[in-house]
């Protein structure tokens, strides 16, 4: 038997976590052969607590067998002690009239104690996975804040977008979900993000040639993809958490089997037209477990140059109204 994985979790009474958590101690993120240490953290906050009490309670009753240890915190030197994954979902949510600007300050003093926490007492191969939106610029912030833990330890998620694209151009040339592949995400996890259509393939085919609407994919395909986390709290009148929580599931998945190929959001070093130093969505490939390496070579036409623009500027924005914060 291995030896348990620590896993630390943010947020873990919210509701990515009551929909992630299960799935965790299931071996659905690790693998069926790897028992696994919850450590949950949640704010100091007193339903907050009792919340995670009732879910750890939860936890309990499922039996899994994987899951060998429970500790339940809000102090972030407890829970991220030892931890061998860090999964930051905990952020504070924007309120009514609240300016874009201020809820990046609120968030970066988050990142910034759990980004020093960390880089103090995880583990010396401990992964960072922020999910907590802005998730881009709350991942850089927390990474502007290690000393000890290199920069490409810390990603941010862009896996649901990138399930979102997967999911319909499957729907649009009506063939199965897996014959869709290479559909990757460029940018910030907002709706300016670009799902770079134009390499995806469809059976082994270039998706533009066999969808043959170049107008569909220009527009309302990136339209629906940036703004399908709108849709879904206009239907549901909640947001998408288990379809985040199952994104997360697969960003680290996928970041712990070597050969995967998938969209991150990694330190940039200026490739594709992003600015060096924002957090970016890319295509990366697993090399080994809990490492990869960019994807390059990806030819941007007129087109998704001007995308990529759109969304470097946003996050060369978010990461202006934060600097005076992590300078
Ligand atoms: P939620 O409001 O249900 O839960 C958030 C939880 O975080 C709450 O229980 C809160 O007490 C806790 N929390 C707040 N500050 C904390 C701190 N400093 N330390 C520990 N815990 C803290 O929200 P939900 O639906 O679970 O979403 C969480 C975040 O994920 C939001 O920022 C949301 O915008 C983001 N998100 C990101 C997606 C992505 O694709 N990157 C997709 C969907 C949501």
């Amino acid at each position: 038997m291995k030896s348990p994985l620590r896993v630390a979790v943010t947020g873990a009474a919210g509701q990515i976590g009551y929909s992630l958590l299960f799935r965790i101690a299931s071996g659905a993120m690790f693998g069926p052969d790897q028992p696994v240490i919850l450590q949950l953290l949640e704010a100091p906050i007193e339903k907050a607590i009792k919340a995670l009490e009732g879910v750890a309670m939860e936890l309990d009753d499922c039996a899994f067998p994987l899951l060998k240890g429970i500790v339940q915190t809000s102090d972030a030197s407890v829970g991220f002690k030892d931890a061998n994954w860090c999964l930051l979902i905990g952020a504070k949510p924007r309120g009514p009239g609240m300016e874009r600007a201020d809820l990046l300050k609120d968030n970066g003093k988050i990142f910034i104690a759990q980004g020093q926490v960390i880089d103090a007492v995880a583990a010396a191969d401990a992964r960072v996975a922020v999910v907590g939106n802005p998730a881009n610029t709350n991942c850089m912030i927390a990474a502007s804040q290690a000393k000890r833990l290199p920069a490409e330890r810390f990603t941010a998620m862009v896996r649901l977008d990138q399930n979102r694209a997967q999911t319909q151009l499957a729907k649009k040339t009506g063939v199965d979900l897996t014959a869709v592949q290479d559909i990757f995400i460029y940018g910030n996890h907002s709706p300016t993000m670009f799902p770079a259509f134009a390499h995806a393939k469809i059976n082994g085919q270039s998706a533009p040639a066999v969808i043959k609407d170049d107008a569909w994919l220009q527009g309302p395909f990136c339209e629906i993809v940036g703004k399908r986390g709108a849709a879904i709290i206009a239907a549901r009148g909640a947001s998408s958490a288990a379809s985040a929580a199952n994104a997360l599931v697969d960003h680290v998945r996928s970041l712990v089997t070597p050969g995967a190929v998938h969209s991150v959001a990694v330190k940039s070093e200026g490739r594709y037209g992003f600015d060096a130093n924002v957090w970016a969505g890319m295509p990366v490939r697993t090399t080994t477990p809990g490492s990869y390496e960019v994807i390059t070579g990806y030819e941007m036409d007129a087109f998704a140059q001007s995308k990529i623009a759109a969304t470097n500027k946003e996050l060369v924005d978010e990461r202006a109204f934060v600097a005076d914060m992590i300078s």
